[in-house]
């Protein structure tokens, strides 16, 4: 399936995907940042988010309130976040080591404790404030107390914000296997302050940029060109502008396809690899610092390469990504053998069919097609690439 999702958006840029040339680029900045609704819920951005969960506490009387964090966001974030909540009710923080690693079932056995020991009954509220693993893990600990619980994602990291926090997915890790158990279920509502991201290192910003790339490259070429402008200068005004942006696209992407039937694969671009090398490094002991960030953006190299074999990505969009991806220094260096046990790790790729490796690929950029079967030795001349 070919489809252009941003011929479906209405709301921001005055580009007509249908015409061949130049698009025409609105300024960025002039874009009002208010609530974007999707089924269920609303995903709020800045100030907004404390009126609407300040309402929402004030309406529903929950009986205690939980706060996930981990111990990063316990001493950079906490603070500013419950200094703005306004309640009366009974505050419990549960707190998780930081990292990849601790998303797992061990972690949320010990939260799942900790909640039936404080008290926690079916009028209490859950809130996940953290990066993606403390956002993906909150959920689906939420999601199955007790059947299920309200739960607000509160997250603070670029990644979760434009990601991991916004459409329903909820889960851990088992092994070294990515995500592999969870459910999509939505949040009350996700609450995106982006003065959350002052507190971190410019690596990780980096780290959660490269999903907001990816939301240009499967849906929006200039979206994707307005990223490569922003020079990674994280202080630009138009920063915040690009984040809205990129939930908007995400957001539209899950309304058309909430269980990821067809269209919401597309966001697993450069993921298929991408997981496969965190799984490998993970399990290898090797790269054990490696980001989110930096697998997928080597994951989009090797599925860029296989979209030009495959799907017609023309040369020059091709030479555009692999430049753009390749200036990004990844530190990431594999043997023959490494791509080998890589490759043979993606035999788990949730988006697998009868067994076969399914990719996302791109005819070009701002479009994908679902469900494409390659050659193997097609990804290791993708790596090969990638390596060079
Ligand atoms: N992170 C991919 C998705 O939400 O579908």
């Amino acid at each position: 399936m070919v489809s252009s999702l941003s011929r479906k958006r209405n709301y921001h840029y005055q580009n007509n995907p249908l015409t061949a040339g130049k698009y025409n680029r609105e300024p960025i900045t002039t874009m009002p940042m208010t609530s974007i609704i999707n089924d269920s819920y609303k995903i709020h951005f800045g100030e907004e988010c404390y009126t609407q969960i300040n309402t929402y506490i004030a309406e529903k009387q929950p009986s205690i309130i939980f706060v996930l964090v981990d111990e990063n966001t316990m001493e950079h974030c906490y603070a500013r976040f419950i200094s703005r909540i306004e309640t009366h009710a009974e505050i419990e923080i549960i707190e998780i080591d930081a990292g990849e690693e601790h998303k797992n079932i061990d972690t949320c056995t010990g939260v799942w404790s900790a909640l039936i020991e404080l008290g926690c009954d079916r009028n209490s509220l859950f809130i996940s404030l953290g990066g993606g693993v403390v956002t993906d893990l909150g959920g689906f600990v939420a999601s199955t107390i007790k059947r299920g619980i309200d739960f607000i994602h509160v997250p603070t990291s670029l990644l979760a914000m434009v990601d991991a926090a916004v459409g329903g997915k909820n889960g851990v890790d088992l092994g070294h296997l990515k995500n592999q158990i969870g459910v999509i279920h939505p949040p009350v509502m996700t609450l995106v302050d982006p003065a959350f991201l002052q507190t971190l290192p410019q690596q990780q910003l980096r780290n959660g940029s490269i999903e907001m790339f990816k939301h240009g490259l499967i849906a929006d070429r200039i979206y994707w060109e307005n990223m490569i402008d922003l020079q990674f200068d994280f202080d630009n005004s138009a920063f915040e502008s690009l984040i809205y942006q990129s939930i908007i696209i995400k957001n539209d992407v899950v309304l058309s396809d909430p269980f990821e039937r067809g269209a919401r694969k597309s966001l697993n671009y450069g993921h298929t690899v991408g997981h496969a090398i965190e799984s490998y490094c993970m399990s290898s002991d090797n790269h054990a610092e490696l980001l989110h960030g930096e697998a997928v953006a080597a994951g989009i190299i090797v599925e860029s390469y296989l979209s030009k074999l495959h799907t017609g990505l023309t040369d020059e969009d091709f030479k555009q990504i692999n430049k753009f991806y390749q200036s990004l220094n990844l530190s990431l260096s594999f043997s023959n053998d490494d791509v080998e046990a890589i490759i043979g790790l993606m035999s788990h790729d949730k988006k697998n069919v009868n067994g076969e490796v399914r990719f996302v690929l791109l005819p070009s950029i701002g479009n994908y097609k679902t469900d494409c079967v390659v050659d193997i030795e097609e990804i290791t001349d993708g790596f090969k690439l990638y390596l060079q």
